[in-house]
């Protein structure tokens, strides 16, 4: 039971259904849960969400699911408000919502840049902000914001989504210098080409999927629980002196 007596919330994270394809969010809940966590499920997806949060709660697990838009404060107010009222604390925040649009940077119109910049990095920004006022009454906790191998090196298909990622990225870093000295401890997570509801079809396409094969020197995509695992260890204990650092599961694609 590695999360033990934990409260967590993950955004994003509505694909979460056993024998279904699954997100990073969604797998993550599932481990989250084995090891002991009470976990509140968010995204806009509200009938999948709640379906998941169900079906988690038939296998005896304490899941909540809750509407949450990443990009609206007041969402996120009621969010976290919704998680202290039910399970009384909040150790755990998985910033993990996301949007892709690839496009030539001619054609990209700034509705698509805005959007991209919102549910990553205003989103990232907005969560972390709500949620530390609660860890802070806890003693600590652990906030895992999903960027990219992406957030790293540059992308060939999506500019918009480079730069939020980029953004989630550095703004970890700060996050973590900020909140060290409080036991709020501040990771991304920079997962490589991964099949899951977002990327499923487009990742599928022969032509794509051999590009994607052909950088991947681990010669096979990711999956979600690949991604999952190194959730679990940043949100857990075993991980108590990281902050503020990088975690790429990715193949190997940016080793080259
Ligand atoms: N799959 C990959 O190859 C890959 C690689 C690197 C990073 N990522 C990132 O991983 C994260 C999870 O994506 P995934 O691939 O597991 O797919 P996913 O479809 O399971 O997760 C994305 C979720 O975000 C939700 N979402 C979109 N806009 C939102 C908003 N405004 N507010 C709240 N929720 C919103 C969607 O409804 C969806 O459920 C994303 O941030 C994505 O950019 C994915």
């Amino acid at each position: 039971m590695r999360l033990e007596n934990k409260v967590a919330l993950l955004t994003g994270a509505a694909a979460a259904i056993e024998g279904e394809l699954m997100g990073f969010g969604g797998a993550t809940a599932h481990l989250f849960v084995r090891e002991g966590a009470k976990v509140v499920l968010t995204d806009i997806r509200d009938d999948l969400g709640e379906r998941a949060a169900a079906a988690l709660r038939e296998t005896g697990a304490e899941v909540l699911y809750r509407h949450l838009d990443v990009t609206s404060a007041s969402d996120w107010q009621q969010a976290v408000d919704d998680t202290l009222e039910a399970y009384g604390r909040l150790d755990i925040l998985f910033n993990n919502a996301g949007v892709a649009f690839p496009s030539k940077i001619e054609d990209l119109t700034e509705e698509t840049w805005d959007r991209e910049l919102a549910v990553h990095a205003k989103g990232a920004f907005l969560g972390t902000k709500t949620a530390i006022p609660a860890m802070r009454r806890g003693g600590g906790g652990s906030i895992i914001n999903t960027s990219s191998i992406m957030g790293i090196v540059g992308s060939p298909t999506t500019p918009a989504y480079s730069a939020a990622k980029g953004a989630v990225r550095l703004f970890t870093k700060t996050a973590a210098l900020q909140y060290a000295k409080e036991n709020i401890r501040v990771n991304s997570i920079h997962p490589g080409y991964a099949t899951t509801p977002l990327t499923a079809e487009r990742f599928s396409e022969p032509a794509v999927n051999k590009v994607l094969l052909d950088r991947t020197p681990m010669g096979r995509l990711g999956t979600a629980l690949d991604i999952a695992n190194g959730v679990l260890f940043l949100a857990s204990d075993e991980s108590a002196w990281m902050t503020g650092t990088e975690l790429v599961i990715d193949g190997g694609m940016t080793a080259q």
